[in-house]
């Protein structure tokens, strides 16, 4: 398909939202790169996010979070970026990405999102905190980050939705948005 927006498509939103997923599958419908700003933390630490806050604090990978995204939103190139759920609760962070290209922000209810916690292998240390249940957890922190989600140009629920029809849902949005 040709590529008929023109800025960078961030997607960002909750934990297992569906942002890695969908950015993936936007990229290759769009003919772009897509990058995942976590790998980059990653890739810039040496060492994954887990070790990153359990070695270096939650501070440490915010400060490199923001770095990273500073320098995705400062490339040239029309990219799809995914960025972690907590990116967008920075102000500076919103303030760069909403500039660079246009904000879309994946949502999802607590139980769904529970659920595909348990399914992925991913440890995610922001849920292991405070020693709640997982989906009291889940409806706390999203209730703390409710208004830096907000603040998204397009807001999608995935809930009950296969990739491709958010994929389509996402593409028609930005479109009508051009
Ligand atoms: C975080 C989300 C994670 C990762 C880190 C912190 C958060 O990314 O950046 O564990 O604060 O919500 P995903 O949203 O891709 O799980």
């Amino acid at each position: 398909m040709n590529d008929p927006i023109k800025s960078k498509v961030v997607l960002t939103g909750f934990m297992a939202s569906g942002k890695s997923a969908v950015g993936r599958a936007l990229a290759a419908r769009l003919g772009r790169r897509f990058i995942d700003s976590d790998h980059e933390i990653v890739a810039r630490a040496g060492k994954p996010i887990t070790q990153i806050f359990a070695e270096d604090g939650e501070a440490a990978f915010r400060r490199l979070e923001r770095e990273v995204i500073a320098n995705l939103a400062a490339a040239p190139e029309p990219a799809v970026i995914a960025t972690g759920g907590g990116a967008l609760v920075d102000d500076v962070n919103y303030q760069t990405l909403s500039r660079a290209g246009t904000v879309v922000c994946l949502v999802a209810r607590p139980e769904v999102i529970a659920r595909r916690v348990l399914a992925s292998n991913v440890t995610r240390p922001k849920l292991a905190e405070g020693n709640l249940p997982l989906e009291e957890r889940i409806v706390k922190l999203m209730e703390e980050r409710k208004a830096a989600y907000a603040r998204a140009a397009i807001t999608i629920d995935t809930s009950d939705m296969a990739v491709s029809a958010v994929t389509d849902q996402v593409l028609r949005a930005l479109e009508a948005k051009e």
